[in-house]
């Protein structure tokens, strides 16, 4: 006789399969990127990532209230910087009525509710497009990692819920934490960027805000003197457990599909929430396979992102997050 489990009688229909179902996709999995341009009525696709923008001030209202309607209640911002406000040092990023401070301030005008999340990194603001301030052919680590906190403090002092380093700077977590418990910003939160891998799936990321590294006699191009080398694994659980003793409330894999692995690695190693980052590669790939007719789109994406978090995801920052939640609505 057959053994007595058969395993396809919970597969026999879509009643009983949603019944068993272990991976729900809802509103609340998600963190939605944004990306801010200076101006007036400016709705910029950017070119290597279809249907998705750059917004001016204007019309980020405008989107904010209707991701709010989705049930979409959390965002990252990103500004693209105007290149004669780039520099070595990020003097832009300081500066109170900067793009970024102003559009913290313009979604919580609109939505106070919404939670916002600022990324804290040097590269939209560096002349030379990298994460860190150069000195002697070198990315400097501490100083930049002071850069970082100050700008920590004037995301809070704007209005920012939570600062999400994205720099892999060694240590900056424990500065930005302290910087924020000295200044009185006791209830900001750390959402770190731990494991981020120096990643080739970030290029339309670049193009979206103009921030690609540039050619320099001394420094390489890349950025694997601080992202992590993707043949690591171990490492990426030491840095994380590092980001969480020196204060980070949230930690992060990045990109996801192909980290997916370190996803539940450390999802199995600590007790604070992980959140994975589907990059602009990812999002660009399924666009353009799909435009092609080589793969059926939303049912790619639903895949994918069932899969980041099957595998330990609990916040998914994704392009694809309207586009998810406007299937789940029907
Ligand atoms: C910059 C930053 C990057 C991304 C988020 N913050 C690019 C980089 O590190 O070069 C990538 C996001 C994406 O590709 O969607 N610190």
């Amino acid at each position: 006789m057959y053994p007595l489990r058969r395993n396809r009688r919970l597969r026999t229909n879509e009643a009983i399969r949603s019944l068993v179902r272990e991976t729900i996709i809802t509103p609340n999995d998600f963190l939605v990127p944004l990306f801010v341009v200076e101006g007036q009525g400016i709705k910029d696709e950017i070119p290597s990532m279809p249907n998705y923008y750059r917004y001016s001030l204007d019309l980020l209202e405008n989107e904010i209230k209707e991701l709010w309607n989705l049930g979409l209640k959390s965002v990252l911002l990103f500004v693209k910087v105007p290149d004669n406000l780039k520099d070595n040092k990020g003097a832009e990023a300081l500066n109170p009525n900067g793009l970024m401070q102003r559009a913290i301030k313009t979604v919580k005008s609109v939505c106070p509710d919404m939670l916002v999340m600022t990324d804290v990194a040097l590269d939209p603001y560096s002349a030379y497009g990298h994460d860190g301030i150069i000195e002697n052919g070198q990315i400097v680590n501490d100083k930049t990692s002071h850069f970082l906190a100050e700008m920590s403090i004037s995301h809070a002092q704007a209005g920012a819920d939570f600062v999400a380093p994205s720099d892999m700077m060694d240590g900056r977590i424990l500065t930005i934490r302290e910087a924020l418990e000295d200044e009185g910003f006791t209830n900001t939160g750390i959402m770190s960027y731990s494991a981020k891998y120096a990643s080739s799936f970030y290029g339309p990321f670049r193009d979206a805000l103009d921030s690609a590294p540039v050619d320099l006699q001394d420094i390489p191009k890349d950025k694997k003197t601080y992202q992590m080398d993707y043949g690591n694994r171990i490492e990426a659980i030491r840095e994380t457990e590092m980001d969480i003793d020196e204060g980070a409330d949230i930690v992060m894999v990045k990109p996801g599909l192909c980290y997916l692995d370190i996803v539940r690695d450390i999802k199995n190693a600590v007790d604070v929430p992980v959140a994975v980052y589907q990059v602009s590669g990812e999002y660009a790939m399924i666009k353009a396979a799909s435009e092609k007719g080589w793969l059926d789109h939303d049912a790619v994406m639903m895949e994918q992102i069932t899969a980041i978090k099957r595998a330990g995801g609990d916040i998914i920052a994704s392009y694809f997050a309207k586009d998810v939640v406007k299937l789940l609505n029907g």
